[in-house]
């Protein structure tokens, strides 16, 4: 499988890949397809609203009236509403490969080898759609390598620096093994020479080292020292001249070392098309930006290259650089560090390459007589694995790497291919996608870490419509006074309509529109065609057509009774009955007549209520149909008993303005027999039975009245009887009353006299126990 058609071949420019749009349109399947609008007013609107959104430029595609957001919707619903699919505008991605030389072989060609392929791409991407491509990487056998042998000189360093001068053919020899084309440089640093990383008595200074060192050179930052050469004998000669140095704190200015020797590429004489590689060997830590603050050091380091006579000339001017600005230079000019540190620094050096993609850590032996062989198994592990990844993306894009290689894992934002052999193809599928519209091209890197050869992407988004529109400029579709866009017109000024019908002076077409919508409803009630702010109304099934200024009328809706409009009592207009004169209601179903209210004596509801609707409304309590019974209320026989008692007899408390209080009672008769029935049976004043009927009469409160002439009274009993009687009554009991108290009195006397007696025997010391008799005998008085 090959990331490019057969149709592009090398030197073939600008060859679009249809096969890969097609594979573009695999990935879409796999989602669901909405096209959810918002506000569309153009093919422009619809595509920018959503991936699936699609536009339909088919001439008359929209009904009359209908709008023209109905013609963006996902393929599938406009090809079902009847849109041919070459009028469904749908702009898709689109990948150019600009420039695809193929993979080199070798490394001995006239040009710069190619490892990675292809080199430019051109895309044109829908927002919201991915799209994916392969890319093919080989790692070309021979390619030159550039090592940079940057060491610590600090004091402790002593016994590695007398091995490195013993092993530079060793190293040589190694690098052969690589490539031909292998050189070797040297560089050297300590730390900066202020207080307190390093003694600045000018003694010191110049001697940083014990005493008894014989062999010290003044303190340093860092100096280059060889650039880079095939030169074997060169390389022994300027490393045989190095000397030790010395500093005060541990942690050294390496940060410093590895950002000049990564920004000052000519110095160093990095080679464009290289390997290249910084081989870091120290025993101890590193200073980080913000330890400059320690010697009152406040400039940020600024990643630039400051050298002069191959000394760094600002180390006392300028932080130490970040883990971050150091791994980003590293990074972007294409090294590898390897750092080959002492075993008590393997973890801290650990840490900072996990910080540092593309570098390897390997542990010296204490003299550093390991480092050849160090130097080539990090190489190896180097290049055996290779990271695709980019550089800064454009705002709103996302790109992600599919390995194509055995053990590649999941698709991320880097791509990684392990135990990678020299000459091994391995491939990545890049999937891009741009989430919003690019106001303009774009371009971003995209290659392996730690190799020169990139891809350069230039990506740029597809957000307009591309209709193909007639070119008449009054199209015979548009009434001849506009133009079609995509499927609409777009009039000429003056005419506005959707087929640019209506000839306007100042007013716009949406205020027409407005003008065929009732309370921002729908256009004519969706029951005709706005035509120049008029609604055209559309015929109804069965004849007859709706009306209306927005359509809204019809003569079929109209309230039913008895399950026919308008009660059959009338005529139905625009959803109101129109009754005819003898009727009236929302329905017709009322006669106007009350006929029905009518008791068979001819009042209406028997003066109690009030027709309406053919039906009696009484007041409250009286029942229909005629209002003629109150079952709540209470019975005459009580309500009317005085009136009955001063009318008949002319007694009881209304008798003195008998015939205006009982006005009620309209007309009343004293008979001598009463008829059959239950009469009303009440007690007068005098405690006589006085037997009457009563009937209601029409009207709230009209009665009339049968009273029997003779009331039953209850007998006189003889007066003095009564009156003698109670007296001897009240006698007797008082006798009775004074009978008893003075059987009580006597008792007590007896009682008394007896203990008195008593006592009088029992003792003579005292005739009068005391007075308490006395006394008690008045309280008794007393209380009768
Ligand atoms: C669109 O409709 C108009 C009037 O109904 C008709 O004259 C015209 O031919 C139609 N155009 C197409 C492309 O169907
Ligand atoms: C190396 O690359 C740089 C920038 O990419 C370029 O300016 C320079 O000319 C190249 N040098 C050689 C020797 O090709
Ligand atoms: C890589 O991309 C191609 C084309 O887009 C696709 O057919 C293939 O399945 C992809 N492979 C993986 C592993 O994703
Ligand atoms: C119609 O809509 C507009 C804007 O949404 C609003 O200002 C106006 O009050 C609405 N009119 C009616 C009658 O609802
Ligand atoms: C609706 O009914 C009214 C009243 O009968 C009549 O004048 C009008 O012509 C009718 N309209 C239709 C469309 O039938
Ligand atoms: C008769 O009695 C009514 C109330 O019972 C009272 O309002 C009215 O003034 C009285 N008329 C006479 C003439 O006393
Ligand atoms: C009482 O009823 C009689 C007979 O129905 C009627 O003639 C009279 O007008 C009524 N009086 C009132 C005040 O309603």
């Amino acid at each position: 499988m090959t990331a490019v058609p057969s149709f592009c071949h090398q030197g073939m420019y600008k060859c679009v890949s249809l096969l890969l749009l097609l594979m573009g349109r695999g990935v879409l399947s796999q989602e669901v397809e909405v096209c959810s609008k918002t506000v569309i007013n153009s093919c422009r609107d619809c595509i920018r609203s959503g991936a699936y959104c699609t536009w339909c430029k088919q001439l008359n595609f929209t009904k009359p009236g209908e709008q023209e957001a109905a013609r963006c919707d996902t393929r599938a619903q406009l090809e079902e509403r009847g849109c041919m699919g070459k009028d469904i505008v749908s702009p898709l991605n689109i990948l150019t490969v600009t420039k695809n030389t193929a993979l080199s072989t070798n490394a001995f060609v006239k040009d710069e080898p190619i490892q990675l392929r292809p080199q430019e791409v051109n895309l044109k991407l829908r927002p919201g759609l991915p799209r994916t491509f392969k890319l093919d990487f080989r790692r070309v056998e021979g390619y030159p390598v550039d090592l940079y042998y940057l060491m610590d000189l600090s004091y402790s360093m002593e016994d590695d620096l007398r091995s490195i001068k013993t092993l530079g053919n060793e190293l040589f020899k190694a690098l052969q093994g690589i490539t031909k084309q292998g050189r070797i440089g040297f560089g050297s640093f300590v730390d900066k020479t202020v207080l307190p990383f390093t003694n600045t008595n000018p003694e010191k200074l110049k001697k940083p080292c014990e005493e008894k060192e014989l062999f010290c050179q003044p303190a340093f930052g860092y100096r280059h020292v060889l650039s880079m050469t095939e030169n074997k004998a060169d390389f022994n000669r300027e490393v045989d001249k190095q000397r030790i140095s010395g500093n005060l704190d541990s942690p050294e200015g390496t940060l410093d070392a590895i950002m000049q020797a990564a920004v000052c590429g000519d110095r160093i004489g990095w080679r464009n098309s290289s390997t290249r590689l910084i081989v870091l060997t120290t025993d101890d830590g590193f200073h980080m930006a913000g330890d400059g603050k320690l010697a009152g050091i406040l400039e940020p380091n600024d990643e630039r290259c400051y050298m002069d006579n191959k000394l760094y000339t600002k180390s006392n001017d300028m932080d130490y650089p970040s883990v971050g600005q150091v791994a980003s230079q590293l990074e972007k000019n294409n090294i590898q560090p390897i750092f080959a540190v002492t075993k008590n620094m393997e973890n801290v050096y650990r840490e900072l390459s996990r910080m540092i993609p593309k570098s390897e850590v390997g542990v010296l032996s204490e003299d550093s007589k390991n480092v050849v062989e160090l130097i080539q198994a990090a190489y190896n592990r180097l290049s055996s694995k290779v990271t695709v990844t980019h550089d800064a993306l454009p705002d709103n894009v996302r790109v992600t790497y599919t390995p194509l290689c055995p053990g590649g894992g999941p698709a991320g934002d880097k791509g990684v291919c392990d135990n990678v052999k020299v000459g091994d193809l391995v491939s990545f599928n890049v999937t891009v996608t741009a989430d919003e519209c690019i106001d303009r091209e774009r371009s971003f890197l995209i290659g392996p870490l730690g190799i020169k050869d990139k891809l350069k992407v230039s990506l740029s988004t597809r957000c307009e419509c591309e209709c193909d529109d007639p070119k008449e400029e009054n199209h015979k579709d548009c009434d001849g006074k506009g133009k079609v866009k995509c499927g609409m017109c777009s009039c000429n000024a003056g005419f506005v309509g959707q087929k640019c019908e209506c000839a306007i002076g100042e007013k716009d077409e949406s205020s027409l529109r407005a003008a065929c919508r009732k309370d921002n409803g729908t256009e004519c009630e969706g029951r005709g065609d706005c035509v120049c702010g008029i609604c055209q109304c559309y015929a109804q099934q069965g004849g007859s057509t709706y009306y209306g200024t927005h359509c809204e009328c019809e003569n079929e809706s109209c309230e039913k009774f008895q399950n026919k409009l308008c009660g059959g009592n009338g005529k139905c207009r625009c959803k109101i009955c129109e009754c005819n004169p003898e009727y009236e209601g929302t329905a017709c179903q009322c006669k106007k007549s009350d006929e029905q209210c009518r008791t068979p004596s001819g009042s209406v509801c028997s003066g109690r209520g009030t027709c309406q609707c053919n039906q009696c409304k009484c007041i409250e309590g009286y029942q229909r149909p005629y209002c003629l019974t109150c079952p709540a209320c209470q019975t005459p026989c009580i309500t009317k008993g005085k009136c009955i008692e001063c009318l008949g007899f002319q007694t009881g408390p209304f008798s003195k303005n008998c015939s205006q209080t009982c006005k009620s009672i309209n007309e009343f008769e004293m008979v001598e027999t009463l008829p059959p029935g239950k009469p009303c049976d009440v007690r007068d004043v005098e405690n006589c039975r006085v037997f009457f009927i009563i009937k209601q009469l029409d009207g709230e409160d009209n009665y009339s009245a049968q009273i029997l002439k003779t009331r039953e009274c209850p007998e006189l009993p003889n007066i003095y009887a009564i009156i003698g009687g109670s007296i001897a009554g009240v006698a007797l009991i008082g006798l009775l009353i004074l009978l008893i108290i003075k059987a009580i009195l006597y008792m007590r006397d007896v009682k008394e006299f007896r203990r008195f007696e008593n006592e009088q025997k029992k003792g003579k010391w005292s005739p009068f126990p005391n007075n308490s008799t006395t006394f008690t005998r008045e309280e008794t008085m007393n209380k009768i």
